[in-house]
């Protein structure tokens, strides 16, 4: 039998899926059906920045670049009632998961600046978090906030959030970076054990009924797993964190390829939402099998195989791949072109 196990920001998990943080960690009962479905850990849903302190004078900075106001800008957040939980009750649900389950359980705080909600970082690892996952999600909107100043307050925030804790850490942010190599190191050295590659940005859509902006979710499919797929491999061995992928994990083939990258753990939401939890037990099994049929004993063993550092054509990742992907079109499958 291959070994499925591999560790993740210090952590021995069985085996590479993790959930990653939704609405299923709002309840205990559905986290314990995620550890029963074969999830070797689960990310929390987060705790936002705007849960903690609506009047932080740093949230304001931020939030008030590109809109006419900041109480515009809050207008358009949820209703502080319509938040899936306090953050009080928050910390309860880390601390009764924790008195509960057996896989370990990863907290999660979602925020962009430096204000004193960095403080429950601390107050989540009191609560018995084996970890937490800082997600720095942002849009910088205003044509005079530059690329520098946008790297720093990711920088800024990382490093207040890993003073307030001794368990690991890691951080999940999206891939509009000019310079992703550059900004994996420099998380790396704010404190970073671990970078979760990547948010998933929800573009928001029209409703030409209302002529309002609305958010409009759709969940991920495999197909969107490339772009984290292919950062993980040039970064594997570059930057010395763990590597975990989150968008697009839906079958076996998108755990073993984001192994192969150099991913510790592959984490899954769509997928298991889309299917439910007995979605996990195959895709498992899925691995188990490709290993043996191709003589993998361990996930350790396959872990970075693929990545560009032990590819035989790095340029694969690069430039080159984009031009030979552009003349690898040769036919026309529709059969409607001249
Ligand atoms: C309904 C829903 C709620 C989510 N809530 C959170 C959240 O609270 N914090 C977070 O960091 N990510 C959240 N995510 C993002 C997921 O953790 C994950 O990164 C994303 O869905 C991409 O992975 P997937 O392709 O497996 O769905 C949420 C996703 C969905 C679909």
């Amino acid at each position: 039998m291959s070994d499925l196990r591999t560790r993740y920001l210090g952590l021995e998990l069985k085996n590479p899926i993790v959930h990653s943080a939704s609405p299923l960690s709002e309840s205990l009962d559905k986290m314990k059906m995620l550890e029963d479905a074969g999830c070797s850990a689960i990310v929390m849903h987060s705790l936002f920045e705007e849960q903690i302190q609506h009047e932080s004078r740093q949230l304001d900075h931020y939030l008030s670049y590109g809109s006419q106001s900041f109480a515009e800008a809050l207008s358009y957040f949820p209703e502080a009632q319509s938040y899936r939980v306090g953050p009080d009750e928050y910390l309860n649900r880390i601390a009764s998961a924790k008195r509960t389950l057996s896989i370990p359980v990863i907290g999660s705080l979602n925020g962009v600046s430096r204000g004193g909600w960095v403080e429950h970082a601390r107050l989540i690892q009191e609560a018995g978090a084996d970890a937490l996952e800082l997600n720095i999600y942002m849009i910088p909107t205003d044509p005079e906030m530059s690329g520098p100043e946008v790297e720093q307050m990711y920088v800024d925030t990382l490093s207040a959030v890993r003073t307030e804790v001794t368990i690991p850490l890691a951080v999940k942010v999206g891939p509009y970076f000019s310079a992703m190599g550059h900004m994996a190191k420099r998380f790396k050295a704010a404190g970073a054990d671990g970078l979760v590659l990547f948010n998933r940005f929800y573009q928001p859509d029209f409703d030409l009924e209302t002529l309002e902006v609305v958010p409009h979710l759709v969940l991920s499919t495999s197909w969107e797993m490339r772009l984290p797929l292919r950062w993980v491999a040039i970064l594997y061995g570059r930057v010395d964190v763990d590597f975990a992928i989150t968008t697009g994990v839906h079958t076996a083939d998108d755990v073993i390829k984001g192994v192969m990258a150099g991913a510790r753990v592959t984490m899954m939401t769509s997928a298991i939402l889309q299917h439910g939890m007995g979605h996990v037990k195959p895709v498992l099994a899925g691995v188990e099998r490709w290993m043996e049929e191709n003589e993998y004993i361990s996930i350790t063993q396959m872990c970075g195989s693929m990545s560009q550092k032990n590819v035989a054509e790095p340029a694969a990742f690069e430039r080159a791949n984009y031009m030979k992907m552009l003349h690898s079109w040769q036919s026309d499958p529709t059969g409607f072109l001249p």
